[in-house]
């Protein structure tokens, strides 16, 4: 795609090509003594049989890449809009057999963007005459930043457009509602106990508890206040900071809530401490918008279709003090999990129900004068371990506290977008397993206020029910059966945000 590109790439390939001599190195000097002419002779057939092996190897190698690698671009010039009844009809025997993933494959596939490393520049073009530079900050997620992105008029009049429509909380102070899903389920403490011991050595540990419930009706544990709780419910008898299955058991279901409750929660105290509103982006929305939205979908090469039945734009404000801790934008998908989006298309009713954001593209609207940075904790990191994330009381997913010991952080400039992928790629050119590494949070803000946008790019990793909503979605209104088909149609259904 650029220039810049090019040459970068040209170095990369230097080291990985220098390296296939070395297979035939180690051998040599694995022998030492005086060399006859036999066995130096000998030793040479040997080398040279292993020489060919290696390189048919490779050539093998080459083929199998090209020939899988071209087959998935058929597949997305093909049809690289979303999927359409057209296909169907023309491959029936994919109603016949319960269709399964790499059969869909050839239908539509997803670009992914190349990372390539941390710190290469892409040049991209997303407006008439003008070049952007696409930086690589992490390849656990893929994470780009884009500079210049959007106008500073364009920063403005998405802040104004936000305001007019008012935003909320973003989060309600307290809400009831953990208990009822306990209840449901029907647990003994033993089982609750045993679920929670992560190393199963019979004792709850700060972290462990943490671990699976930092949240409790919307807020935030920090290790001081499970100990005030200990102390507060006279829960930990021994005083040893531990919870053993006799001192759980004495503990009721709700009793940390009703302890939270009564001392009552500050805004600080919660998950998120912002505002916000959403902005519908479809036709008839202002220009500005609508430009944004088309920026995007070519920013991210993903199908138009896909952008346009995407969530609407989400404007955030926070004010000095607001933060946001980490999380993930996109829940990990089962296969009893369904997603937000796709629900119309979804043949049973799921007691599971998550976000399915394949993308984020995250803008700031303005510069913040202190802190607000986003952060992203395990970014990079070499292994991804969720109890690793609170090690002696240092909590990484605690944006308010610990945002200086995140691996990455990106400083709000306005105008400058960043995004990243919420999923890995599933090798077939679809939507993968969720990508752990993608966990990032707002730091605190300690000066002024901070404005972001966030458009979302839904995608059901479960292709068949994607396919399914897009056509739900997109039956054409009779008359214009032929455009509607494909996929570049502008199909706008408000409806299905329950926000607007
Ligand atoms: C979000 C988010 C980060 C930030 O809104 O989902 O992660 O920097 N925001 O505000
Ligand atoms: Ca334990
Ligand atoms: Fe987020």
């Amino acid at each position: 795609m650029t220039d810049n590109q090019e040459t970068v790439e040209a170095e990369d390939v230097t080291p990985s090509g220098r390296s296939s001599t070395l297979p035939l190195r180690p051998p040599c000097e694995r022998l030492p003594g005086p060399k006859t002419s036999v066995c130096s002779r000998s030793y040479f057939v040997v080398v040279m049989v292993f020489f060919h092996v290696y390189i048919v190897n490779v050539i093998a190698l080459l083929f199998y890449v090209h020939y899988s690698s071209s087959s998935g671009q058929e597949d997305a010039s093909r049809s690289l809009d979303a999927p359409s009844g057209v296909h169907h009809q023309q491959r029936p025997e994919s109603r016949r057999t319960p269709p399964s993933k790499p059969e869909f494959m050839r239908d539509v596939s997803l670009t992914r963007m190349e990372g390539v490393r941390v710190g290469h520049v892409q040049k991209v073009s997303l407006v008439p005459g003008k070049v952007h530079e696409m930086r690589t900050l992490s390849l656990k997620p893929l994470l780009f930043e884009i500079p210049g992105f959007l106008s500073d008029d364009e920063c403005r009049v998405v802040m104004q457009l936000a305001q007019l429509k008012g935003l909320m909380e973003s989060q309600l102070m307290v809400q009831e509602g953990q208990e009822e899903l306990a209840k449901e389920l029907n647990l003994r403490p033993e089982e609750i106990f045993n679920l929670l011991d992560i190393n199963q050595d019979g004792q709850l540990q700060l972290q462990e508890i943490l671990t699976h419930s930092r949240v409790r009706d919307g807020i935030w544990l920090t290790p001081e206040n499970l100990r005030e709780i200990y102390a507060g419910l006279k829960a930990d008898k021994d005083d040893n900071g531990l919870l053993s299955l006799e001192e759980f058991r004495l503990l009721s279901n709700d009793a940390f809530q009703r302890f939270l409750l009564q001392r009552g929660v500050k805004r600080s105290q919660l998950v998120r401490n912002s505002r916000h509103t959403w902005l519908y982006q479809g036709k008839g929305a202002h220009r500005v918008l609508q430009e944004i939205k088309e920026r995007v979908t070519r920013l991210t090469r993903v199908p138009h279709t896909l952008v346009d039945l995407s969530e609407p734009l989400q404007v955030v404000r926070y004010e000095e003090g607001g933060h946001y801790h980490a999380h993930h934008d996109s829940g990990p998908v089962y296969p009893e999990t369904a997603c937000s989006h796709t629900r119309l298309a979804a043949n049973t009713s799921t007691p599971f129900e998550t976000s399915c954001r394949y993308i984020t593209v995250l803008f700031y609207l303005n510069s913040v004068d202190g802190g607000g940075e986003t952060a992203f904790p395990v970014a990079d990191n070499r292994t991804y371990d969720e109890v690793c994330l609170i090690q002696n009381d240092v909590d990484l997913m605690d944006t308010r506290r610990n945002c200086d010991k995140s691996n990455l952080r990106v400083r709000p400039t306005k105008g400058t977008a960043v995004f990243w992928y919420n999923y890995l790629s599933d090798g077939r050119g679809w939507v993968g397993v969720q990508d752990e590494y993608a966990l990032h949070g707002g730091c605190v803000v300690t000066r002024g206020t901070k404005w972001i946008a966030n458009k979302w790019i839904n995608v059901d990793p479960d292709y068949q029910r994607q396919a399914r909503y897009q056509q739900l979605v997109s039956q054409p209104p009779e008359e214009e059966n032929d455009e509607d088909l494909t996929m570049n149609t502008h199909i706008q259904k408000p409806s299905i945000h329950q926000d607007l």
